[in-house]
């Protein structure tokens, strides 16, 4: 089986996958060698994610955001540090287990879709299932048709995906990320490319996943998404700069006020 972290116990005495965050990262560097010498595109990052918590990681361009998501998905590996999702040690998995594990347990949505253009909609979100065989086969239609009306695209399921618009295509992109039902969705600049009134049904849509218990860490260049989502981590020159805690705090402060009455 792939690597595990010892379990910490939770206050409660108990063992509980749920306690811990889903995301754990501890002391992240990348460095990439370059004919200029050696270059640092994360530096020592520390970053946890709770379970259910909806993150955007915001940053100029060049400051190490999809490195970061890279490490998390295992697409790449750090050069120093662990990286734990979900209590698996991802950094320590080797090329065979990671394709495996990533398609159970993350759901990666893209800025340009990249769905398989050869494929209808519907098997492009059944090649997940296909891959990881954890659905069992003959559910495999069905499951990924319900997809397809989670996200309102059931309509155009037998369709190539060059048929669809950009906004269409990104909710095909999203039902497959939940083939397999993963946890976590990591999404780099999935609003990238789409108006801002697609971009902005694709954020309705993303809500309403955090809302079913999903987690969500999404890079993206839009204040105005990155306003609205549990919090904001900030990265410069690859590090943490800001972890968005002290916003939420402010905001949880200001409606708690309102709850207490004053006295008179
Ligand atoms: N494979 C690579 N080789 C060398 N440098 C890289 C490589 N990938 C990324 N970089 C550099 O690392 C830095 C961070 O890149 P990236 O994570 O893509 O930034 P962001 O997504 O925030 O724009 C950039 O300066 C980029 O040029
Ligand atoms: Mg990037």
């Amino acid at each position: 089986m792939f690597g595990m972290r010892g379990k910490k116990t939770n206050g409660n005495g108990r063992n509980s996958q749920e306690n811990q965050p889903i995301i754990d990262l501890r002391g992240v560097s990348k460095h990439y060698q370059t004919s200029a010498g050696d270059f640092t595109a994360l530096d020592g990052i520390d970053l946890t994610v709770e379970h259910g918590e909806f993150v955007a990681v915001i940053g100029k361009s060049g400051c190490g955001k999809s490195t970061l998501l890279n490490m998390i998905t295992g697409i790449d590996h750090p050069s120093d540090g662990e990286v734990y999702v979900n209590d698996t040690a991802v950094h320590e998995l080797n090329e065979g287990e990671i394709a495996k594990w990533r398609g159970t347990n993350i759901g990666i949505v893209f800025q340009f879709f990249q769905l398989l253009p050869t494929l209808t909609v519907i098997e492009n979100v059944m090649l997940p299932m296909d891959f990881c065989k954890v659905i069992p086969a003959r559910e495999r239609e069905q499951r990924a048709m319900e997809l397809l009306e989670l996200v309102g695209i059931e309509e155009e399921a037998y369709k190539l995906p060059t048929a669809l618009s950009g906004g269409q295509q990104q909710r095909v992109a999203i039902a497959r990320s939940l083939a397999n039902d993963p946890p976590l969705i990591v999404t780099d600049e999935p609003t990238g490319n789409l108006d801002s009134r697609t971009a902005e049904r694709i954020f309705t849509l993303f809500k309403k996943l955090v809302a079913e218990g999903k987690t969500i860490i999404m890079v993206t260049h839009d204040n105005d998404l990155s306003d609205r989502v549990d919090r904001a981590v900030i990265l410069a020159d690859g590090q943490v700069i800001d972890y968005g805690y002290d916003r939420r705090e402010r905001e949880e402060a200001a409606d708690y006020s309102e709850l207490v009455a004053t006295p008179a």
